[in-house]
């Protein structure tokens, strides 16, 4: 096990990382790389830099890809996927230096000033494009396993600080904590203690959403909305249910956008009654489910009703 504590300055609250690595026989290190789930996300304002400024509550899943990696003596950098990886996913995944994997390895090489290298071999599950930080949840898993790979000597807040300039979502992957409220451009990440196992239903539409384009066509709301009621339920304080305090500022952009994705929501929200929400960008939509029971019968109902396949999203 590797411990990361968390010393950032750009780290708020008192969390910590724990990534479970396993060593095989043939030296590679591997370690599982889980998505998230937005479950609240306000647009606080566009900032100087481009990004805007969020207010966002992340969950981290129990859908996760796996990455491994071994030293290589040839100084190269390089990344293929599994054999088991599914064909519908394979084509979104580029495998050259766009790859945030590379760039995570990269970034660490440059501050190791040595020409070490590094073989990674990605078994990916989460399809791209669908708002569950698939990709920074990659990046995040990169900074662990080279750090231990080539022994590197950085510290917890050196490896933040690489993954905030990775990208908005990898500090809350490589934080290793369950949720959190997330500011800034994402990556200041405050961790919340969430009281018990919740559980989701997800399904993705065939086209993905791109976070740029749905950022852009954001319009920026005249009031803002608060996730302190959905923050106050992930910690057992309150009563009533999760989904009437969860939103989403991105939803309605990126439903221009898509119409599959919207006529997905809508069906969705007809056949289970109850509110339909999207991850992140999207395109991934999803209800909240009472237990593991109600959470196997919409999945089932939605399998019947629209011959769609889906998750069961736990946290
Ligand atoms: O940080 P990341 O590379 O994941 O962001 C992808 C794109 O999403 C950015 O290039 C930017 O257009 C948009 N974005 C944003 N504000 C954020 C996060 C992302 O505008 N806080």
């Amino acid at each position: 096990m590797v411990s990361c504590g968390m010393t950032s300055s750009h780290i708020v609250g008192a969390g910590h990382l724990v990534n479970g690595i396993g060593r095989d026989s043939c030296d590679a290190i591997t370690i599982s790389s889980p998505g998230k789930l937005n479950v609240f996300l306000e647009v606080r304002g566009k900032r100087p830099d481009g990004y805007h400024e969020l207010e966002t509550v992340m969950l981290r899943i129990s859908l996760a890809d796996q990455l491994s990696v071994r030293r290589n003596d040839t100084g190269t950098l390089s990344l293929r996927l599994s054999d088991a990886t599914p064909e519908a996913i394979r084509a979104g995944i580029p495998l050259d230096g766009r790859n945030l994997i590379l760039k995570a390895a990269e970034a660490i090489r440059l501050r190791l000033h040595d020409r070490v290298g590094a073989e990674f071999i990605l078994h990916k599950r989460i399809p791209p494009e669908s708002g569950l930080g698939g990709g920074s949840g990659n990046a995040a898993a990169a900074l662990i396993l080279c750090r231990e790979l080539w022994n590197s000597p950085l510290s917890d807040g050196e490896l933040h600080k690489i993954a905030s300039s990775i990208g908005s979502d990898v500090n809350f992957l490589l934080s290793g904590h369950r949720a959190a409220v997330c500011r800034g451009r994402g990556e200041i990440i405050e961790s919340i203690p969430v009281s018990r196992r919740l559980h989701f239903v997800a399904f993705r539409p065939r086209q993905g959403n791109c976070t740029t384009d749905v950022f852009r066509e954001t319009r920026l709301p005249a009031e803002l909305r608060s996730s302190a009621d959905v923050v106050r339920h992930l910690e057992g304080q309150g009563q009533g249910r999760l989904s009437p305090l969860m939103f989403n500022r991105l939803t309605e952009a990126a439903q221009r956008m898509n119409p599959e994705m919207t006529t997905l929501m809508n069906r969705l929200q007809h056949i289970v009654r109850r509110p339909v929400f999207m991850s992140g960008s999207g395109s991934t939509v999803f209800v909240v489910a009472e237990d593991s029971l109600d959470a196997a019968t919409v999945l089932q109902t939605v399998r019947t009703l629209l011959k769609r396949t889906g998750w069961i999203l736990e946290c």
